[in-house]
């Protein structure tokens, strides 16, 4: 039986699910294995805070120098999360050989090219399947059990937070604002909530993903991000009436030579699959070919989730050291390229667009002459008696270019007969 030895900087909340999972399994994994992982070092700033998992004492540094160049280490494990410390061990940890396992997307979404190229020159692996859709092996998956297919799209839910936000707004008809508050009072929810709400986190998943699938790393510069912030409750109400649910995806598709990959809010069919997917759950919904299409679904975000993939990654790369192969699976290697990102006002998707109209005659007339000049083409129309001075309309257009999409509103709007700003949602009719 060989040991591996684990040095771990950032002993925060996933740091010290990691130990927790080691010292709790350990022994399953040694026997699964015939190697067993062992905790050599753990780094982190304050190594006072009791974290509720019991490490012997002697193992806690503040020096996390003392982590990537130690020689009773072997694989170094980064969990301090942001862009620039992190950044700093991870790449002195492979200068000294190290291999790494980090969870940590927004580093691998700026910088994973640096990061790979200073693995490809120490010859040392970096593994991060915690970095996405956090208890889902979707890493493992795309890396390694997808390598012989050619992937057309990928469609994920890809952040807890806000499928947790969605899911009790439609689920209890209660405001945006309402549910972030009660998210951050339970502690789901970061404080600032930005990075979640705002869709970057789930465009740093997304960018790696896509740069996976399609063998560029495309880094976060051509990704259209929006996120779910200041959705109304009224929108995901008239989105069920019509058959849809409200969630934020990521979309990511091969179109000819070029590939989109965009993050927004969108209406998908209740009966789709990822329709069924709530709380703080991920999914993602990978099509191949010859694969077809397949789904993969568990905890995206939490301590334990995360440690899991922490916990498979620090394996594999054990695995790879007792046998001599390192680097069997490249961290990243550019292949197929792409010839570009498509700009988002080149996007074809349909739309659910809504109106606050007057009671006026003629109004229809008038929103669809600005819609058919643009080149869009109504699907249906949903409107219910008015009664008072205005009502909501709801227009569910075909596949339309995505400029003409941002550019009809602001003419409608211009129309008398239009009271508010109009409101835009894109729709996948998905599987
Ligand atoms: N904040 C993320 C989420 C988890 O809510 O999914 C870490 O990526």
């Amino acid at each position: 039986m060989r040991d591996i030895r684990v040095g771990i900087i950032g002993f925060g909340t996933v740091g010290a699910g990691v130990v927790d999972c080691l010292l709790t399994n350990g022994e399953l994994i040694a026997n699964r294995t015939d190697m067993r992982p062992v905790v050599t070092r753990i780094a982190d700033m304050d190594i006072t805070t009791d974290r509720g998992v019991a490490v012997d004492p002697t193992l806690l540094t503040t020096d996390a120098d003392a982590v990537v160049g130690a020689d009773d280490i072997d694989v170094v494990v980064e969990l301090v999360g942001g862009t620039t410390t992190a950044k700093t061990f991870i790449l002195r940890a492979l200068a000294n050989g190290k291999p790494v396992v980090t969870a940590n997307k927004a580093l691998l979404a700026d910088c994973g090219d640096e990061i790979f190229a200073a693995a490809e020159v120490s010859s040392a692996d970096v593994y991060y399947e915690a970095s996405v859709a956090g208890g889902i092996p979707i890493i493992k998956a795309m890396r390694e059990g997808l390598v012989g297919n050619r992937i057309t799209e990928i469609v994920g839910i890809l952040n807890g937070t806000c499928n947790y936000i969605l899911t009790r707004m439609e689920q209890e008809s209660t405001s945006f604002d309402e549910v972030l508050g009660q998210a951050q009072a339970a502690g789901y929810a970061e404080t600032p909530p930005d990075l979640d709400i705002d869709g970057i986190d789930t465009a740093h998943k997304a960018t790696i993903l896509a740069s996976l699938a399609y063998g560029e790393w495309f880094g976060m510069e051509p990704l259209y991000v929006e996120g779910i912030r200041g959705l109304a409750l009224r929108d995901i109400q008239y989105a069920a009436n019509l058959g849809y649910r409200v969630k934020l995806l990521a979309v990511i598709k091969q179109c000819g030579a070029d590939v989109q990959i965009r993050v927004h809010p969108t209406l998908i069919p209740h009966g789709s699959s990822l329709s069924h997917v709530h709380g703080v759950n991920n999914a993602v919904w990978v099509q191949g070919t010859p694969v077809g299409g397949t789904m993969y679904y568990g905890p995206g975000a939490g301590r334990d989730a995360t440690a899991s993939a922490v916990v498979a990654d620090i394996v594999d790369v054990g695995l790879n050291l007792k046998f001599g192969s390192h680097r069997r699976v490249p961290a990243f290697r550019a292949h197929q390229g792409c010839a570009g990102v498509v700009p988002m006002a080149d996007v074809e998707t349909r739309y659910y667009l809504r109106l606050q109209v007057r009671n006026r005659a003629g109004v229809l007339a008038q929103i669809a002459g600005v819609l058919g000049e643009s080149s869009i083409s109504i699907a249906s129309v949903h409107q219910q008696e008015i009664h008072g001075e205005t009502a909501p309309l709801v227009i569910l257009t075909y596949e339309a270019r995505e400029a003409n999409m941002q550019h009809a509103p602001v003419e409608i709007r211009e129309l008398q007969v239009v009271s508010e700003d109009p409101v835009l949602i894109r729709i996948e009719d998905m599987p």
